[in-house]
């Protein structure tokens, strides 16, 4: 693990803590309560470092970013069918945005363009440093206690890569550019998933399943999501519920339960529940829990501003939840993704990567991304929680996350997407 953190910033995590049992989004689910970290937790969503200046200029560029999300969220459907899925808009989007930097003419211009960057509003080079400023926050240690995020440019070995370049895409985005042969294909596709794994400290395995026979330039990029720790558990007690799928068919699936004060949402325009938890690093998470079959309806629905209206009007409530245990991961063909934004050109013979090398023209033979999201629950040592305290508690609604619902991971600074997600049936993978 060591050897991952040197010169390796996007991924650094300086709390290996939860290595063993890393995928603890749900364990979290727990409180009000003293030892909760929903404590510090204001309104407003403003948080000290919204002093910095930088924010409030790369805030404006992150609703860019949100629409993006949204937008690709929406279109999602039209990707080859997943059952389940989560990605991340931010982390795709910041890749490209990085990738710009190489490109040259109409690639270039169809990059910018597709992802949405106003550039009469803000200057090419002001939305580089936003990009920095941004991968420089999610590497402080609170950020690193849940996530790794990562994304690395292979280059075929021999094609010397421009030093302007290599020196832009690290001190910008911390994206590395690594050379390697791809003519053995084999052993490239072997290089590319060791170095994800050492990145994502075990998380995002075999990133790459193929390799095409011609491949010069590949990119990753890849993210998971691990919980913090709370439990008010007892080990040995698994409860399981009925889930029901969009087919109609129930599948019997193990749950975490919790009761206590959560964040919750009846919102009504959207026909659904909202559950919002709170995690270090300025890191919050909605579950938006849809009345069955509206889940398309919710997805359409979505924007921006809704999204911000929901964090004005949640409030706190008693209750008992119910909440399937799953771990999703993702993996998708960004060609694919980038076509529904209208970014097709790099992946093409007409492509201009001229300033990533100049002799020989490449394009971006490979594009993949990886997500992956746990939920799952974590046995603690001593009750938080006892059962005196428990009985005190009025009753509240029992809210039962028993069909399809959405996730959505964002960072509080700067009000943007980490991850979005569809979970239709916990136990598919
Ligand atoms: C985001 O989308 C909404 C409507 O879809 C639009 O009003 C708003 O201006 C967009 N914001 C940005 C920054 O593009
Ligand atoms: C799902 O939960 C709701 C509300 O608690 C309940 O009315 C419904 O019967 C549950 N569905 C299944 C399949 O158990
Ligand atoms: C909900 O819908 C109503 C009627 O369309 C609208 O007036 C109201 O502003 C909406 N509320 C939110 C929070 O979007
Ligand atoms: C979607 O929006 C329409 C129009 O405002 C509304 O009638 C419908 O109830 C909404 N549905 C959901 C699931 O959000």
């Amino acid at each position: 693990m060591a050897t991952a953190m040197v010169g390796d910033p996007w991924t650094t995590r300086t709390m290996p803590r939860s290595f063993s049992h890393s995928f603890l989004l749900l364990a979290g689910l727990c409180c009000l309560l003293p030892g909760s970290q929903t404590r510090d937790y204001q309104k407003t969503g403003a948080s000290d470092s919204d002093k910095n200046p930088e924010h409030t200029q790369c805030q404006n560029f992150a609703s860019t970013i949100t629409n993006i999300s949204l937008s690709l969220l929406q279109k999602a459907s039209n990707w080859p069918k997943q059952t389940n899925f989560v990605f991340s808009p931010m982390s795709i989007v910041t890749a490209f945005a990085m990738l710009s930097l190489g490109a040259k003419g109409s690639t270039h211009k169809e990059i910018l363009n597709g992802l949405k960057f106003d550039l009469m509003m803000m200057p090419e080079m002001e939305v580089h440093k936003c990009f920095q400023h941004l991968v420089h926050t999610f590497l402080q240690p609170n950020y690193q206690v849940h996530m790794t995020l990562g994304s690395s440019l292979f280059i075929n070995k021999g094609l010397k890569v421009e030093n302007k370049f290599k020196k832009m895409a690290m001190e910008l985005y911390n994206s590395e550019v690594i050379s390697i042969n791809f003519r053995d294909s084999q052993t490239a596709k072997m290089q590319i998933n060791k170095h994800v794994m050492k990145r994502s400290y075990g998380h995002v395995l075999k990133i790459i399943k193929d390799l095409p026979i011609d491949t010069v330039l590949a990119l990753v990029t890849h993210i998971s999501f691990n919980g913090v720790q709370i439990g008010e558990f007892e080990p040995e007690h698994v409860d399981t519920m009925e889930f029901q799928l969009d087919s109609g068919k129930v599948v019997i699936v193990p749950i975490v339960k919790r009761q206590g004060t959560f964040y919750l949402l009846k919102d009504k325009n959207l026909s659904s529940w909202v559950l919002m938890q709170h995690y270090a690093g300025n890191i919050i998470a909605f579950f938006i829990l849809p009345e069955l079959g509206k889940m398309e309806e919710l997805i359409q629905n979505l924007s921006h501003k809704h999204l911000n209206s929901i964090h004005r009007r949640i409030s706190t409530r008693i209750s008992n939840l119910h909440f399937p245990k799953l771990t999703v991961s993702t993996t998708y063909d960004l060609k694919t993704v980038m076509n529904t934004l209208g970014i097709t050109q790099i992946f093409s013979s007409k492509a201009d990567l001229s300033k990533v090398t100049k002799k020989v023209p490449v394009k971006l033979s490979k594009a993949v991304h990886k997500a992956m999201l746990g939920i799952e629950d974590k046995p603690s040592e001593a009750s938080e929680f006892p059962d005196l305290y428990k009985a005190l508690l009025p009753d509240g609604p029992t809210i039962e996350f028993n069909r399809s619902f959405l996730v959505i991971i964002k960072d509080k600074t700067f009000n943007l997407p980490f991850l979005v997600g569809k979970i239709e049936d916990p136990k598919a993978q």
